[in-house]
């Protein structure tokens, strides 16, 4: 029996109302798929209308952050209750375009997965290195930094997924290689173990350019429980082979 895959879709900036149909065909054709839990991770604006056109389908739905407090004076924000009051059950956090579009530091995103636990979310932590890192050769000591200083130790008793999305790889059609995909999964894994214990399963995550041609490949890697896909989520011709990819 084939291991059963979450395949996100992080929506980011996009979509009006007039995209509703696109989670309702995702939805219809999911059916097909039984070895996909497929989630989408809408603006927060159609979360709610989302929620209610896709109800009594198996469709997981999430937010794309939260505050780190449950509520209070902060113009703008958007709560981790709040998400779950409008059809959440997952909520991306430290994604690569929060942490260097927004400034935001592991430490808050710790505190964000914090309140995403105390609302029931279940959170999926982004991590990833810039294509200067890369190049200066700090890949593993940026990750294990990111490990270590944005997954909060009450992590240990809930269930989370870390998103391995090189910067570089997001939105440029350019895809990290299977080789550079396990040597982060290993090193996630082992950082996984000795912080949580040596039976800790953790669920990892690939993020970065998954489209149609590599999906299957991805997918097939030993010990990977999903993809995060950006740009190739925005419609169902694209999205629906990606969610095939893990039959
Ligand atoms: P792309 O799939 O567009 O590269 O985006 C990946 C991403 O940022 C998922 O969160």
């Amino acid at each position: 029996m084939p291991q059963t895959h979450l395949i996100a879709g992080n929506w980011k900036m996009n979509g009006l109302k007039s995209a509703l149909p696109v989670a309702q065909a995702i939805a219809a054709r999911s059916r097909n798929h039984p070895n996909a839990r497929v989630a989408l991770f809408p603006p927060a604006t159609l979360l709610p209308l989302m929620a209610e056109a896709l109800a009594g389908s198996a469709i997981i739905l999430g937010g794309q952050d939260c505050h780190h407090a449950d509520s209070g004076a902060y113009t703008g924000d958007v709560s981790a209750a709040m998400l779950k009051d409008a059809g959440a059950q997952m909520v991306i956090l430290g994604h690569s375009e929060r942490r260097h579009g927004h400034l935001e530091p592991c430490a808050l995103v710790a505190r964000k997965a914090q309140a995403a636990l105390r609302a029931g979310l279940e959170p999926i932590i982004c991590i990833g290195e810039t294509l200067d890192q890369r190049q200066s050769g700090l890949t593993r000591q940026v990750l294990e930094r990111q490990l270590t200083d944005s997954l909060p130790d009450e992590l240990g008793r809930a269930a989370f997924h870390v998103s391995y999305e090189p910067v570089w790889a997001i939105g440029t059609g350019l895809a990290a290689t299977d080789a550079q995909i396990e040597e982060a999964f290993a090193l996630i894994r082992a950082h996984l173990h000795r912080r949580f214990g040596p039976d800790f399963v953790g669920h990892l995550l690939y993020g970065g350019s998954v489209k149609p041609h590599n999906a299957r490949q991805i997918l097939a890697l030993p010990g990977i429980s999903g993809a995060l896909v950006g740009g190739a989520s925005l419609t169902a011709e694209d999205f629906m082979p990606i969610v095939a990819g893990a039959d």
